[in-house]
C-alpha cells in the first residue's frame, strides 16, 4: 500500500515573478483551481490519503487552502450558495494534509528527506513535484503504484524530450523490458550536458520510493548546483538493483514556467463543459485573426 505522498513546495517561484512575490506559485490557478489542488486530487485518485507539504516561509496560504474556512462556509450558507459550500468543504476534506518547513533550500533530495519522520523507513511513498502537472484524470500515478507493487522496485516517471532539452532534467539510462512502456533504469544523472546524457528520457516529477531512500539521502553529498539531489540518491539505489521506469502516457505541463502555465490552462479549459463550447470556437477565430493580421503586415505567423 502506498498511502502517503511527500510534496516539495518550498521553492520561491522566481520563474514566475512578480506574482510569486506574494502568492505561492502552487496557488496560481489553472482555470479556477490552484495548481497544487490538482496534485492533491491526483494523489487521492491513486489511493493516497495522507499528504505532506514540505514548505518554506511565506507559504502558509497553501495550508489554509486545504483547511476548513468557517467564515466563508457560513457566508455561503447564509446566501444559499450550497454548491459552492459543498465545493469548499470538499477541498478541506480531500486528504489528511500535514506540513513541515524545509528551512534552508538545500535541494530536492533534502526536501524529500524532510519527510523521513512522517513517512518512516519501512513504508513506500510517492513524491510529486508541484510544477509537473499531468492532464487531470490521467491515472498515471495509480499505474506507477501498481508497477511498484508488481516489480518491488522504486518507480520513476519517464518522458522523451528533444536531446537539447535534457540539460534541464534528470536523465535515465535504460534497458527495454517486455512491456513497451516500461524500462529498467540502470542509472540516472542530474542535468547532464546533452553530449554526456545516457538517453533523452527524462525524469518527470513523479516517484514511488521505498522508505529506505531516507537513509540513502542522509549519506548523499551535494551534487549538481551544490544541492542534495534526489537523482543522486536514486543512482545509489540503482547501483544495487535497477529502478522501474514508466513512460508517461499523458500530456505534462511545467506550470512553474509561463508558457507551460498558459498551456496547462488551455488543456484544462478545453476539457471543461462550462468553458470549452465557448472557448474553442473563440480560440479558432482568434488564431485566424492573428494569422490574417500577420499576413497583412508581413509578420511571421504567430503559430
Ligand atoms: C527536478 C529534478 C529533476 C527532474 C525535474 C522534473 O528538477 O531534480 O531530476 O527531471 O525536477 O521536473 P528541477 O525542475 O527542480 O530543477
Amino acid at each position: 500500500m502506498v498511502r502517503r505522498a511527500v510534496l516539495p513546495v518550498a521553492g520561491l517561484g522566481t520563474r514566475f515573478l512578480p506574482v510569486t512575490k506574494s502568492v505561492p506559485k502552487e496557488l496560481l490557478p489553472i482555470v479556477d483551481k490552484p495548481a497544487i489542488q490538482y496534485i492533491v486530487e491526483e494523489c487521492v485518485a491513486a489511493g493516497i490519503d495522507d499528504v505532506l507539504f514540505v514548505t518554506s516561509a511565506g507559504k502558509s496560504a497553501l495550508e489554509d487552502h486545504f483547511d476548513r474556512s468557517l467564515a466563508l462556509e457560513s457566508a455561503l450558507q447564509e446566501k444559499g450558495k450550497l454548491d459552492d459550500l459543498a465545493m469548499v468543504r470538499e477541498v478541506a476534506g480531500l486528504a489528511d494534509v500535514h506540513c513541515i518547513r524545509q528551512g534552508e533550500a538545500l535541494g530536492l533530495g533534502h526536501a524529500v528527506r524532510m519527510g523521513a519522520s512522517h513517512v518512516g523507513a519501512d513504508e513506500s511513498f510517492a513524491v510529486i513535484l508541484g510544477d509537473d502537472l499531468l492532464a487531470p484524470g490521467s491515472g498515471f500515478l495509480g499505474r506507477m503504484i501498481e508497477a511498484h507493487h508488481r516489480t518491488s522496485r522504486p518507480v520513476v516517471a519517464l518522458m522523451e524530450v528533444p536531446p537539447d532539452e535534457v540539460r534541464r532534467y534528470g536523465v535515465a539510462e535504460v534497458t527495454a523490458t517486455a512491456r513497451p512502456d516500461e524500462f529498467e533504469v540502470t542509472g540516472v544523472v542530474e542535468k547532464p550536458d546533452p553530449a554526456d546524457a545516457p538517453s533523452n528520457l527524462i525524469l518527470v516529477g513523479r516517484y514511488v520510493l521505498p522508505g529506505s531512500i531516507f537513509a540513502v539521502l542522509d549519506e548523499t553529498p551535494p551534487g549538481h548546483g551544490g544541492e542534495i539531489q534526489l537523482t543522486d540518491a536514486l543512482q545509489t539505489l540503482a547501483d544495487d538493483e535497477p529502478l522501474t521506469g514508466l513512460l508517461l502516457d499523458s500530456p505534462r505541463y511545467d506550470t512553474g514556467d509561463k508558457l507551460g502555465y498558459l498551456k496547462a490552462n488551455l488543456e484544462v479549459a478545453a476539457t471543461r463543459d462550462d468553458l470549452a463550447p465557448s472557448l474553442l470556437p473563440w480560440l479558432r477565430s482568434w488564431l485566424d485573426e492573428q494569422e490574417a493580421r500577420a499576413g497583412s503586415t508581413g509578420q511571421d505567423d504567430p503559430r
